[in-house]
Order: C-alpha cells, then structure tokens, then sequence
C-alpha cells in the first residue's frame, strides 16, 4: 500500500508527456521538458511533407484545368454556360490556406515553393486574399449568366494566380 501513490506518479510521468498534457496536469514532473516533444509534434513527417506537395501540385494543376474550362465558356467558344457555376464553385474552394503548412518548405521536401512563403506570412495572406476576392466575383458573375462579365471577372483571378506566383513559386518549376 506505502508504494501505490508512487506508483500512480511514475505512471502520471510517463503518461502525460506521451498525451501532451504534461505541462498542465503533473506538478511532480515540473523539470521535465515539455515544450520540445510538443513543438516536434505538430511539424509533419518528411513523407507528410512530400504529400502535402503532391497534394498541393494536383490542386494547382485543377485550378489550372477549371481556369482553363471556364475561361473557354465565358469567352463562348464553348456553348455550356450551366458548366460555369460548377467551375467558379472549384475555383473559390481552394484551400490554398491549407496547402502550405510549416514543415513543407524547401528546406525539407523537393517543392516550388519559395521560403519567402513561410518568412513573409502577410504577404502570403494578402495573396490568398485577392484571390479569394477575385474568385467570388467569379462565383457571383458566373450566377448571373452573364459571360462577358464572368470572363472578366476571370481576368482578375488570373492576375491573382501569376500575382502570388511571382512572390512565391519558383520560377521554372515544372
Ligand atoms: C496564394 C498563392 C497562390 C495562388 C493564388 C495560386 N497559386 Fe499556383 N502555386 C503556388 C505555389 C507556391 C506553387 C508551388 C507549389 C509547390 O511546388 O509546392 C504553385 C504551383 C502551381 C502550379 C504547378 C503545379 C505542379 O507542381 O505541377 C500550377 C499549374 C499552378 N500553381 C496554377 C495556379 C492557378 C491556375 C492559379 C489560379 C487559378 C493558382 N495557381 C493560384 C501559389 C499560388
């Protein structure tokens, strides 16, 4: 019986770091390092890294084939107008704030991404934003059926794309 309280804080020991709730929950272990395991924690593995790249390299790739649709429908060569709201919908659900996070840079995965992406983290919103704001006037223009606005409409979200391409992406990659 003397040793069972012991025994309850050895295993309060080893439990808490492993659930990262040691620094809130365990007094006695307060010369444990806590921070370090954590912070590793939320970094991604090499081999989640090289995913999140390929994943962001397909997203990218469908942006470049809706804009590319889209672009052939609101300029009439294609007479599908019904088809528009379905891309501007691809187009504005890019989760491009997603894509790229801490841990998936040049540093550690073969990308063409720049650093700058993750050092200039304002800059990167700011492009996110534009974009965002270009494709739901998109969105918007593509509910109204009216192709010359959405084709205008579309000019922007390509000034969006090359706009964050020219601070962020290599050049040449790929
Ligand atoms: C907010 C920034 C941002 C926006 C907006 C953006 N891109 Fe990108 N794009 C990138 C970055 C960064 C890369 C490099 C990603 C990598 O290699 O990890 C990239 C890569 C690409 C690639 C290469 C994919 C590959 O690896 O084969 C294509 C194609 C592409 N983007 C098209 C587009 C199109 C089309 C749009 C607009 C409809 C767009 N992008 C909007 C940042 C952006």
């Amino acid at each position: 019986m003397k040793h069972a309280p012991t025994l309850s804080v050895l295993l309060l020991m080893i439990a808490f770091p492993l659930l990262g709730g040691a620094k809130a929950a365990s007094p006695a272990t307060s010369t444990t390092p806590t921070t370090a395991p954590d912070a590793t924690a939320t970094l991604p593995t090499k081999a989640q890294a090289k995913s999140m790249v390929t994943y962001r390299s397909v997203v990218m790739q469908d942006l470049g084939k809706n804009m590319k649709l889209a672009n052939l429908v609101a300029g009439g060569q294609i007479a599908r107008p019904q088809d528009l709201p379905g891309y501007a919908t691809v187009l504005a659900s890019a989760p491009l704030a997603e894509l790229f996070p801490a841990g998936t840079g040049p540093d550690v995965v073969d990308t063409g991404a720049k650093p700058e992406l993750w050092t200039n983290q304002i800059g990167f919103s700011n492009a996110i934003k534009k974009y965002n704001d270009a494709t739901a006037a998109v969105t918007a223009a593509a509910q109204t059926g009216d192709l010359p606005a959405t084709k205008l409409a579309l000019t922007q979200v390509g000034d969006a794309c090359s706009g964050c391409h020219d601070s962020f992406r290599v050049e040449d990659n790929k």
